[in-house]
């Protein structure tokens, strides 16, 4: 299937310009069918996640009509279903944001359970005690959510752990739930901020979110709205260690800077050039970067979408740097892939011990979910000779016109699908 190949050693220079968020883009397409009214919805990127979503609203029988790329029309006045296709669910776990959406809507929703995915086994459990608390009843037959109630009242919802879905999950059924909800220990991320936004902009009525308290209180319906997704920090922070790795001076534009800030901290820590202007950041190196240690939390913390790249950016810094990762149980497989590379990682734990590289060489690896992917391009960028970093189509969930992106800032990269494309471009750059 699709693979890129990579001859590295071109320093990244040049501008880039940052799409909408994939993660606040799931949310809000899915929230979009709260509405009988139109919802115009612009940013949209167009990878693969947020196109299977589309399609599984219109599959329920949501209008959804693609004005171009980024843009699209909704109108949840035509759903017939309130059952999700497994498929669905396979392909996209997101999908169980329906559960929140149909629930609030129509009181009624029928989604299959989320199995668990390459970073870990990645429970619902406080999605469930969420719509529990509000007064739905919730079983899970064969496989599948049925989650109805007679009417959903407000209530106080206090998450085990902090967590982005399940915030926003809760969120969307409390919306139109009668009474007031307040969710203690929510997610802060800047996609659960985005969401409240959007269902604000539709006539809800949430306060707080972007703070460990959202306070909800329920209206009767929602209405039209024409809204723009929030740019995507982990699209952006991806480029910035890109810049970082390749030691080389890249504008990152069309992003919210303050939403970047752990990463902006830690790149300057070990070497980098940072400078944040209203909406860009320029990141550079001219030298061989520092050590750190980095510890996932969630936002503001330093965030686990970033985990992969900011590692593989060390492998080639002075010195033993220390990652831990403290949201998921399994996201440290890219270390074995650069490990054929040349790097010098060691595995502890829910910690990564990186003993910093002069050079890596390139090899053929594959990547084994979206960010780690990521994480793999950018050390075929930083490595000498060829890389060709197989399966692909993870990093093509997240990332729009990821290999486009990065040859417009001087990277020599290709999206191939066969073998003698790889051969040709070999000859090419020889
Ligand atoms: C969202 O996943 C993102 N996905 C993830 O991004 C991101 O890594 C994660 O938030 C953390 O920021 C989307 O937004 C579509 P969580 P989510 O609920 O909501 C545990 C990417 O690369 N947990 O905040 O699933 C869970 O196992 C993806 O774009 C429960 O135990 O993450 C994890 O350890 C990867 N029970 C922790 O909480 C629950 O009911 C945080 O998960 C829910 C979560």
């Amino acid at each position: 299937m699709y693979k890129y190949v990579i001859k590295g050693g071109n320093p990244l220079v040049g501008e880039v310009e940052i799409g909408g968020a994939k993660n606040a883009a799931l949310a809000i397409v899915t929230a979009a069918i709260m509405t009988d009214e139109t919802v115009l919805l612009e940013n949209i990127p167009d990878v693969s996640d947020t196109n299977v979503l589309l399609e599984a609203i219109s599959v329920i029988g949501a209008t959804v009509e693609r004005i171009d790329r980024h843009t699209a029309r909704i109108n949840g006045s035509t759903i017939g279903s309130v059952s999700v296709d497994y498929e669905f669910i396979k392909k996209i776990r997101a999908s169980y944001y329906l559960l929140g959406a149909l629930l609030g809507k129509y009181k009624h929703a029928e989604v299959p359970l989320p199995g668990g995915c390459n970073i870990g086994s990645r429970p619902i459990d406080q999605h469930l005690k969420g719509f529990r608390a509000l007064g739905a009843t919730v079983d899970i037959n064969y496989g599948m959510i049925m989650a109805e109630a007679e009417h959903l009242h407000g209530a106080h919802i206090y998450l085990d752990m902090v967590s982005v879905g399940a915030t926003i999950n809760i969120m969307m059924a409390a919306a139109l739930a009668e009474g007031s909800t307040i969710i203690e220990n929510a997610a802060k991320e800047p996609h659960v901020v985005d969401v409240a936004n959007f269902l604000n902009a539709m006539g809800a009525n949430i306060k707080g979110a972007g703070t460990d308290v959202i306070r909800i209180k329920g209206v009767k319906k929602l209405h039209k709205v024409q809204y723009t997704i929030v740019p995507d920090m982990i699209e952006a922070g991806t480029f910035m260690c890109a810049a970082a790795a390749t030691k080389g001076d890249v504008l990152i534009k069309d992003i919210i800077p303050k939403h970047l800030e752990a990463i902006s901290a830690k790149l300057a820590e070990i070497g980098c050039d940072v400078i944040e202007f209203d909406d860009a950041i320029r990141v550079s190196a001219k030298k061989r970067l520092g050590k750190t240690h980095v510890k996932t939390l969630p936002y503001p913390g330093f965030p686990t979408d970033m985990q992969p790249q900011i590692g593989a950016t060390l492998a080639l810094a002075r010195g033993t740097s220390i990652v831990t990762e403290s949201i998921f149980e399994n996201r440290f497989k890219y270390c074995d892939e650069l490990a054929r590379m040349g790097a010098n990682i060691k595995v502890e734990g829910n910690s990564a011990i990186i003993d910093g590289v002069e050079s890596l060489k390139g090899a053929r690896i594959s990547a084994p979910d979206l960010r780690a992917g990521a994480a793999l391009v950018i050390a075929g960028m930083s490595a000498e000779g060829i890389t060709i970093v197989d399966d692909i189509v993870y990093i093509l969930r997240g990332y729009e016109r990821f290999a486009e992106k990065l040859r417009g800032l001087g990277a020599d990269i290709q999206q191939v699908s066969e073998e003698k494309e790889i051969q040709k471009f070999r000859l090419q750059v020889s």
